[in-house]
This record gives structure tokens, sequence and C-alpha cells, in this order.
């Protein structure tokens, strides 16, 4: 399994500090989440944010956009030195050609899916993706309860990805912890974000161990 830590709850006075605390604890990708006031209630992390955090890891910079319309800002975040840019399907009328922009950067391209959207909605370009973000809480903030309706998605996902040949990668994102990776981790998924499970634990070398140890029961 891979572990993606959301920077959205780590401590942004220190940020660089943060990068390297969750690089050395066993980290695969950053996760920043970029959220516009528009398509979730909150605002966060930008271009500027990846740009200033780019130089102080190796890690592949995982860039989740909470934002209407991202087809605006998608040059500006792999300028800045992401590494995987996911949009969301219901924050533009044109998945298609947005996923193609980000494809044209060199960069790998995902797409979201919020808990109330039907898979249907991403079927048609299932194809054209490296990875599949499926939102196990409703975007905007860190610390909610993991969404159980979700897991149907993450096993269907699976199931297309076999049936089908496609490639890509599947993520989960939202009340990630010891007590709901391992349900996740059975219906299929292979990225793992979690947030205020590893800013949150007194101990992060032992909040990753935890959830690498639904792997091993
Ligand atoms: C929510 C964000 C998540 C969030 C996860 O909109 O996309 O990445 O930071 O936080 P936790 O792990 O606390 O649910
Ligand atoms: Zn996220």
């Amino acid at each position: 399994m891979k572990i993606a830590p959301s920077i959205l709850s780590a401590d942004f006075a220190n940020l660089e500090k943060e990068v390297k605390r969750i690089e050395k604890a066993g980290a695969d990708y950053v996760h920043i989440d970029a959220m516009d006031g528009v398509f979730v209630n909150n605002l966060t992390l930008g271009p500027n944010i990846v740009q200033a955090i780019r130089p102080h890891t190796k890690l592949p910079l995982d860039c989740h956009l909470m934002i209407q319309n991202p087809e605006n800002l998608i040059p500006a975040f792999a300028k800045a030195g992401a590494d995987i840019i996911s949009i969301h399907v219901e924050a533009t009328n044109h998945i298609h050609g947005a996923i193609q922009l980000i494809k044209n950067e060199k960069i790998a391209a995902g797409v979201v899916i919020n808990p109330g959207t039907p898979l249907a909605m991403i079927k048609p370009i299932l194809g054209d993706v490296d990875m599949v973000l499926v939102m196990t809480v409703n975007p905007g903030f860190g610390g909610q309860t993991f969404i159980e309706s979700t897991l149907s998605k993450i096993k269907e996902l699976k199931e297309l990805r076999e049936t089908n040949n496609y490639t890509y990668k599947i993520e989960v994102d939202g009340g990630i912890s010891d007590q709901t990776i391992s349900r996740a981790l059975e219906a299929g998924a292979d990225i793992f974000v979690a947030g205020s499970y590893i800013f949150g634990a007194t101990d992060m070398d032992q909040a990753f161990k935890a959830l690498r140890d639904a792997e091993h029961v």
C-alpha cells in the first residue's frame, strides 16, 4: 500500500519541517489539498505553496484540486512542480478535455469522484486516467467521518480495471485511520490519503505502522 499524508492537517507555519517529517516517517506521496472557496466551502493551498514545497522533498506531489473549472489552474500547478494533478468530475463540464490538459503537461492525471456522485459519471474516461480518487468524505475539511457507502465504488473500480485492462491506481481520501483503512484496502484501494490521523498522532512513526499493519492481517 502507498500512503499519502495530507498536509491540510500540518502546521502551515512550518511546512518545510512538516514535509520532511512525513518523508522520514515513510510517506510515499505528499497530498496537497487545493480548495477555492467555490467548489468547496474552504480556501487552502495554491500553486505558490506547491512551488515552495518542491525543493524540500523528493516525494511526488499529489495535488488534489477542489477547484471549480480546474482548467484555468492546471498549467500553474504543473509549472509549480506537481507530479500528479487530480480534478473533480463535478467541477468541470469538460472532464475529458481537462484530463487531456493535465496529460499535455506530461504529468499523471487523476479524476476525483464525490461520495454522492455515481460511478457512471467517470466510466467514459477510465481508460484515460492514471488515478481515480474516491472521496470517502465530502470534500472541504479534514477530520470527518469515513462514509461506508463509498466502498462499493472502490470495489467496482477494481473490477472494471481487471475486466478492461485499465491501469489507474485507486486512491481513497477522507476519514482514513487505523480503524477504517482495512475496509478500504479490502475493497481494492492502492493509495491511502490520511491527514488528521497522521498529523494528529503523538507518535507519527507509530501512526504509519498502524496504517501499514492493515496489510498484514
Ligand atoms: C478533504 C481532503 C482530504 C483531507 C483528509 O477535502 O481532500 O485530503 O485532508 O483529511 P482526513 O484524513 O483528516 O479525513
Ligand atoms: Zn484530498
